[in-house]
């Protein structure tokens, strides 16, 4: 998630991939959304290099790559944890409680709306609708929908994500000390 990106190497990276995309729509533009999630993938964070590199591929003006990825919530323009947890606050989960898990998750974890805890564990985000307004209030954690959320069901996901953060540390441990 921390590879070096130049124009160069995203291109290197990532222009079959994204040229086999661009396949699947009428026209470039559509195919914006899908190469930045493969971007994202691949380095965790979008910025300008990125944008620059995908316009190129998809031989779209820079700026329509800028506009996406600034207007979804879904797409990290900075460093994110591990489990990023993006709770809709609009108005439908706003009056089902959204605000009220928002504050417990925060309370829970330590931090703030916005932040990410010191050791890189968890984000949490307060986004906009995020089109599942009937099952709200609902959070997405990374690319998952958890829905009709109660403060028993957030603390049995946030159990649950400590225990699969713990199984990824042993098994990036286990990894790193084969490979030594
Ligand atoms: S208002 Fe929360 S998903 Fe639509």
């Amino acid at each position: 998630m921390t590879a070096e990106r130049t124009i160069s190497t995203i291109r290197d990276d990532l222009t079959i991939a994204i040229s086999e995309v661009r396949t699947r729509y009428p026209n470039a533009r559509s195919a914006i959304m899908p190469a930045l999630y493969l971007a994202q993938d691949k380095y965790g964070t979008l910025d300008g290099t990125v944008y620059q590199a995908i316009a190129e591929i998809l031989d779209v003006p820079e700026i329509y790559v800028f506009e996406v990825a600034s207007f979804y919530t879904l797409y990290h323009r900075e460093a994110v944890g591990r489990f990023h947890l993006q709770m809709c606050t609009n108005v439908s989960c706003m009056l089902l409680g959204a605000y009220d898990l928002l504050g417990h998750l925060e309370g829970r974890l330590g931090i703030k709306a916005g932040a990410t805890t010191d050791d890189g564990r968890f984000s949490i985000r307060a986004v906009e609708c995020i089109g599942a307004c009937d099952r709200a209030p609902v959070m997405m954690v990374n690319e998952d929908y958890h829905n009709d959320l109660t403060r028993a069901r957030v603390d049995a996901l946030l159990d649950g994500l400590e225990e699969i953060d713990t199984i990824l540390d042993d098994l990036e441990e286990t990894i790193s000390e084969g490979m030594s």
